[in-house]
């Protein structure tokens, strides 16, 4: 996997910590247009969008039981190319710099990405969705409804 090397003027990297508090599992892989950042959206677009396809890995498929009931999902993804240093950014065409966890930039301390998306269906581990915006092979983190089943009965 390779990640981003370019800073801009202006813009801040510090060390990183020399070991993660954490682990994740990658529980899939996304698949869209999109083989590199240029080439992505800047945000999704659920309406608009090409569908994608979410690959979830075994033995996570059976945790997906019941998402067919979603109009939307919210999907979240590791965004792998990006540098994980750049506390201060400088977003193309803005002239000044932000902070990382002032915008949603993929460069940030831990590139967890969002997207609400239009869920389409679901064949055998696949999910079919509109509304990403990352490149052909981000790993997949999470998926969540926006409520509840048991919160939805009860409205
Ligand atoms: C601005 S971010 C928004 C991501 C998400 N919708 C969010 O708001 O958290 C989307 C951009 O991240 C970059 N990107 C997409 N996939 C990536 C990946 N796997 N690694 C690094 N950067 C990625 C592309 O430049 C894309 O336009």
């Amino acid at each position: 996997m390779s990640v981003e090397a370019d800073i801009r003027p202006g813009e801040v990297a510090v060390p990183l910590p020399g070991r993660g508090d954490a682990e994740v599992f990658f529980i899939g892989r996304i698949r869209t247009p999109w083989p590199d950042r240029k080439s992505c959206p800047k945000h999704g677009d659920p309406v608009a969008g090409p569908v994608c396809r979410i690959e979830v890995f075994e033995p996570w498929t059976a945790a997906l039981a019941g998402i067919e009931a979603n109009a939307e999902i919210d999907v979240l993804y590791w965004m792998h190319s990006a540098r994980r240093d750049i506390v201060r950014q400088q977003p193309r065409s803005a002239g000044t710099t932000f902070g990382a966890f002032a915008i949603r930039s993929p460069v940030r301390p831990n590139p967890i990405a969002a997207s609400r998306v239009a869920f389409l269906g679901l064949d055998r581990g696949v999910l079919l969705v509109r509304g990403l915006d990352c490149i052909d092979g981000t790993p997949l983190i999470d998926l969540k409804p926006l409520s509840c089943p048991a919160a939805r009965s009860t409205t």
